[in-house]
Formats: structure tokens, sequence, C-alpha cells
């Protein structure tokens, strides 16, 4: 571990990113304020109520009752950190184009209260340039006159929700300054908190690299989707066929099929490096490509669902299971599952939904009776779903996550 010789830490929002590195940085010496601008989430976090899965409530009290961690919506509580992150939300506007909205808004929140000499690092992904010539210069117009030295850095997060492997402190962190003092904070910093911290030469590098580990998933996943739809009419199923591939112990990688692509990286990020190609005169159509084919996907998923219906029927009762945009985690923003229920809604089908980690999705509760539907359909393999009832009651099964291969009355994508 890096020595850290400066504790005081403020992480701007407070959610899947914030609130973990927050509890991270707790256990490595540092002394956090988690600013949020919801004031709810705010009460919430200082009554020990987590609003994310990767942090159980248990974390949160004893950092709280360490004296180590609080939460608070007052920019001012910022003025003694030394260092200060943002990780505030980069998703995409009704164009489907980049919306920096929070991030300026949380720039020009923290600019007049940074000490001098203090560094601030933004976490949020976003295209190349972002921190020289977004978050930059709006410091700079707002900063505090008092302030003679800031010193500024990009390390964008690589978090994976849900995931019990990879987490803060074991996920090498890329990390850039914009000069080379910059550069030595952030990766003291960053050092002080993770295992292995790696340097990009620029901020942009670092930041293309994050579009680029997301946008090599999406293609990935849009090659596999698409290589589904060529096998399924055939016969064969994709899943054996990745997994034979993946037999081979170099040059490949397995990505699986799916419903589509949810969540808020990739469906997001690679659309921020397709708008960047623009705004350069560039295009990237390879991109494009797998954006439209996983998110047609869905199509296909009804479809193939909807042949395993044993009956005449015109208008049937579909069973959605699980709903959230990934496996373990109960957040349903960018869930591709929604482009599912709109086009089997719009289809004229009744469709009701089980996810036990989801109370309420778009204005809508769950169903608790399983009986009378003609197909269930395996969306995201939630831990608790109801497969063996299911079975029991003989309701065809379509499963998009290969997790119950084989089994009687299930269907594999
Ligand atoms: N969630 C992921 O899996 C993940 C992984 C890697 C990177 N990222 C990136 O990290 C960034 C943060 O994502 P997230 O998933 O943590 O978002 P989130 O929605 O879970 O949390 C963001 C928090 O920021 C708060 N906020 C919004 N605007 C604010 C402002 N102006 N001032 C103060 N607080 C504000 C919100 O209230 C919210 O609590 C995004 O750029 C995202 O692309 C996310």
């Amino acid at each position: 571990m890096a020595s850290v010789s400066q504790k005081s830490l403020a992480i701007i929002g407070q959610g899947y990113v914030g609130l973990p590195l927050a509890m991270a940085a707790v256990q490595s010496g540092w002394t956090v304020i988690g600013l949020d601008n919801s004031a709810s989430r705010v009460e919430n976090l200082n009554q020990g109520q987590s609003p994310v899965e990767d942090i159980s409530n248990e974390t949160l009290a004893n950092a709280l009752k360490s004296g180590s961690y609080r939460a608070s919506s007052n920019f001012e509580d910022i003025s003694n950190a030394d260092v200060v992150t943002i990780c505030v939300p980069t998703p995409l506007n009704a164009k489907k184009e980049p919306d920096l909205s929070a991030l300026r808004g949380a720039t020009n929140s923290v600019a007049p209260f940074l000490k001098n000499g203090a560094l601030l690092v933004s976490e949020s992904t976003s295209y190349p340039g972002t921190l020289r010539n977004e978050v930059i210069p709006i410091v700079e117009k707002n900063r505090s006159t008092g302030t003679t030295q800031l010193f500024f850095a990009t390390a964008p997060e690589r978090v994976n929700p849900g995931d019990l492997v990879w987490n803060q402190k074991n996920t090498p962190r890329l990390v850039s300054g914009i000069d080379k003092e910059s550069h030595e904070k952030a990766l003291d910093f960053y050092g002080s908190i993770c295992d292995a911290v790696i340097s990009a030469e620029t901020p942009e590098i670092a930041e293309a690299a994050k579009l680029l580990e997301n946008t090599f998933r999406l293609v990935n996943i849009g090659l596999i989707n698409e290589f589904t739809k060529l096998c399924g009419p055939a016969g064969i199923d994709i899943n054996k066929v990745v997994t034979a591939a993946a037999s081979k112990p170099y040059g490949f990688m397995p990505f699986r099929p799916g419903v589509g692509v949810g969540g808020h990286c990739i469906p997001v990020d690679p659309l921020y490096l397709t708008w960047w190609a623009k705004q350069n005169n560039l295009t990237s159509p390879m991109v494009e490509l797998a954006e439209k084919t996983n998110s047609e996907m869905h199509k296909y998923v009804a479809d193939r669902a909807l042949k395993l219906v044993k009956s005449n029927k015109k208008k049937v009762r579909i069973l959605l299971l699980g709903v959230a945009y990934k496996a373990g985690v109960s957040d349903v923003r960018e869930t591709p599952v929604s482009h599912l229920r709109e086009y089997l809604t719009h289809l004229g089908h009744v469709v009701e939904w089980i996810d036990p980690l989801v109370t309420s999705w778009e204005n809508t509760n769950p169903t608790n009776d399983l009986k009378d539907f003609d197909v269930a359909i395996v969306a995201v393999n939630q831990p608790g779903l109801p497969i063996a009832d299911l079975q029991g009651i003989g309701t065809p099964i379509l499963d998009c996550t290969n997790s119950f291969s084989g089994q009687n009355g299930i269907e594999n994508l």
C-alpha cells in the first residue's frame, strides 16, 4: 500500500460507484464525506440504509459508527478534502447522445469549495477530452480566488455491481493526471485503496480505454446474438457452440446471447464513442451495427418463446422471469427486458413478471400467481426464481441465460 499523507476524501455521488469507493477508502484509513444531491439518499445513508447491493447495511453502519464516513448534500462540506472524486451518472439524453449535465453540475458545485492543493478526479465514464475540455474549464471558472494550485486526474471506474470476485480493491485501477504532479498524486491516492494502479500516459488514453472496454463487450455480445439467430433455425444450441469454441485455449473469449444488453455501461458507453466519432467527422459502423443487433434481440426472443406455446390462442399469457438489468441486482434502469415486455404487449399478449430482487418495475408489481401462463421466459437468472414450480405445472420455459440447460420443459435460447 502506498503511503497516504493526506487522508480526507470527498466523493460526489453515492451510488453504485461512489458508495463502494467510500467504503473501500474508509477501510484504507481515509475519512470520507459522501456528497449527493439527493436529500433522501443522504438521509438514508446516514441512517445506515445502503442503496446498493454491493454494500451491506452492516458495512455502512460500521463506517458511520467509526466516525470515518458520513453523507451530506452540502457542498461546503468538501472544503477540507484533500482529494475529491466525482462519481455521478453520465447517461444518454433522449436523442441517445451524451448527457453530461450531472458531471457539469457536480463540477460546478465543488469548484468554489476546493481547497488549495486539492486533487479533483473524475471517475465518471465519458468520451476522451472530458477532463481537459469539460471538467477543468468549469473548475477554472468557478474556483475560489484563494486556490493557487489544484490538481486534476481521471480514473474511469470499472466496478461491476454484483460481482463477488472483482471489487474496488482488487480491480486494477487506470489513472492519468493532467500533468506530472496531478498524476503522481492520483497514483498515490488510488495506490492507498487499490491493489494495482495502472498509469495511462494521458487522460484521453484512460478515457478512451474505458470506452474500448465496454465497446468490446457490446460488439462481442452483438456477434454472439447474430450467431444465435443463425444457429437457432438450424436447431443448433448457440450456448453449446460457445462452450465448444471456448475449449480453444487462446484467441477466444466466451460471450453469451441474451435478451439484449442492459445497465449503465454497455448500452451507454459505446454511444459516447459513436457520438465522439461524429464530432470528429468520423463514423464507427461496427459499433453502430452491434448496438442495433443487440437492441433488436428482444424480437427474436419473443418469436422463440411464442413458438413454445402449445395452444393456437392469439392472445397468450407470458411470464417474464427476472427483469433487472442483470442477475444479482435490483436495478431495473436500462434493462433490456423492458423492450421485450413492450414488444410482447404490443403484439397483443398479456405479460406478467416475477423478480425476487425487484418489488416494482415501471409502475407495475410482480405477480404471485404462477397458474395459467402459456410460456415463461427466463430473461435474467435472479436467485429464487420459481423454476421448479413452473416445471411442476408444465409451463414451457425459454431460458435466455443458459442456466437450466437440459432440464425438463426448458429450452435454451
Ligand atoms: N454502475 C456501474 O456499474 C458503473 C460501472 C463503471 C462506471 N460507471 C460510471 O460511474 C458513474 C456513476 O454511475 P453510478 O452507477 O454510480 O450512478 P448512480 O446513479 O448509481 O449514482 C449516482 C449518484 O450521484 C448522485 N448525483 C447525481 N447528480 C449529482 C450532482 N450533480 N451532485 C451530487 N450528486 C449527484 C445521484 O443522486 C446518485 O446517488 C457513471 O459515469 C457511470 O457510467 C458505472
